[in-house]
């Protein structure tokens, strides 16, 4: 049985509305997911029915929210097969997620070091460690992508050298789609001594995520991609990487003893969750999790995959769009330009038959510059979407494009 979106989205109340008196045909996925019933009544639950701060209370709310809390960290062990909940830090975002570890292994570094990362991140993944390149004076080092999206592995293998630090890459390209053979990359970095961070931010939502099986040192990932709340996402560490880690930030929660002249910290991943952590999000995203885990997975990647597959189809005679990103086996994210239009004017067009699509850099600047664009257009497909919502895409697209035939 293949999956049917339209049992799941009565689920999304959102989905239901209009823009500019059309249908919602929602298609900024990559950017950020609509949320399931299930995500705002666990939330909602919570504040209305057990709502109290976390880890210090001694009375009855304050030992539920914890369990609830605790729980939602449980359901992201789950979710990557991490080993333990304890290798699970709930940090506000994939951006926090992988700032945490530039920052906290980053301590570590010095002048000369080589960081390894590639053309196709998300500034997510480049801006923290162009912060130690300013302050520690570590090079970047930067794995080049082929014309047609995919990293050229035998310049990955030639860049890991005896400087190599940390290779810190993105799972699946929020761009291109690209799912990068991460099993490749970390054996290679592993047999070099060197640790690896995968972003995980767009993957997570479409592969199944093994961390065990990776073996993968840190994966980074963020909630609100995944069906989730905003203002919650998870940093997964092996025990042994989380326990050498100084801590990221300072507060209540996160010490072991604090004493006028010295201090200790607390264990991971406490140590890294200083200060009442985003608790009502987290439960939300515990929500998220439980409530796509109940879906056929395997399914979903063949439907979202079969929607890119059927844009594609439909547009392979347009001459006047160009694709950005067609390697084997990517997922289901469609970034274009139409020839004489900016990509803003596409999306602004686009929009006012009710169609929403992300336009722009991505968040990716010298993957854009490694195309020879200023921006691109992004159609990026969810669980819900439907064939019709990707015929209407391409309906609009036509018309769109006509204003610059
Ligand atoms: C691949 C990738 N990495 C990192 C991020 C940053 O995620 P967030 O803004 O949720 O922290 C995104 C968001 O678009 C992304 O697609």
């Amino acid at each position: 049985m293949s999956f049917d979106p339209e049992s799941v989205r009565g689920e999304f109340p959102i989905l239901s509305r209009q823009v500019h008196g059309q249908p919602l045909v929602y298609l900024d996925n990559a950017a950020s997911a609509q949320k399931p019933r299930a995500v705002i009544e666990a939330m909602t639950q919570v504040m209305e029915g057990s709502y109290a701060n976390v880890h210090r209370g001694l009375h009855t709310l304050a030992n539920e929210t914890t369990e609830a809390y605790e729980a939602a960290r449980e359901s992201v062990r789950s979710l990557i097969n991490a080993g333990s909940a304890d290798e699970i830090v709930f940090t506000k975002g994939g951006t926090e997620a992988i700032n945490l570890v530039a920052s906290s292994f980053g301590l570590g570094l010095s002048a000369g070091d080589e960081i390894l990362l590639s053309e196709m991140e998300h500034h997510a993944n480049i801006v923290p460690w162009h912060f130690l390149r300013e302050r520690k004076g570590v090079v970047l080092k930067f794995v080049p992508v082929t014309d047609d999206g995919r990293l050229d592995l035998a310049a990955f293998h030639a860049l890991l050298g005896p400087r190599t630090r940390i290779v810190a890459l993105t799972h699946m390209s929020n761009v291109l789609g690209t799912v990068n053979p991460v099993g490749e990359i970390i054996a290679a970095a592993h047999a070099a001594g060197v640790p690896v961070l995968l972003d995980g931010c767009q993957a997570v939502v479409h592969e199944t995520v093994d961390v065990g099986a990776l073996d993968v040192d840190f994966y980074a990932f963020s909630g609100h991609k995944l069906y989730g709340p905003t203002g919650i996402g998870a940093l997964y560490g092996k025990a042994e990487r989380l326990a050498a880690l100084p801590p990221y930030q300072g507060g209540g929660e996160m010490i072991g003893h604090v004493m006028l002249d010295d201090i200790t910290y607390g264990e991971p991943p406490h140590r890294f969750e200083a200060g009442t952590p985003p608790i009502v999000e987290a439960i939300g995203l515990g929500a998220a999790i439980e409530w796509l885990e109940g879906q056929d997975r395997a399914g979903i990647a063949t439907h979202e995959h079969a929607l890119y597959q059927r844009v594609k189809a439909q547009l392979a005679g347009a001459n006047w769009l160009t694709e950005i990103g067609t390697a084997p086996g990517k997922g289901a994210i469609f970034s274009f330009n139409v020839e004489g239009a900016h990509a803003h004017d596409i999306a602004q067009l686009l929009d006012r038959y009710g169609v929403a699509v992300r336009a722009g850099t991505h968040c990716a600047e010298p993957l854009m510059r490694r195309f020879g664009v200023t921006a691109s257009a992004r159609a990026s497909f969810a669980l819900y979407n439907t064939e019709a919502e990707a015929d209407a895409f391409v309906e609009a697209l036509l018309k769109a494009q006509t204003f610059f035939a």
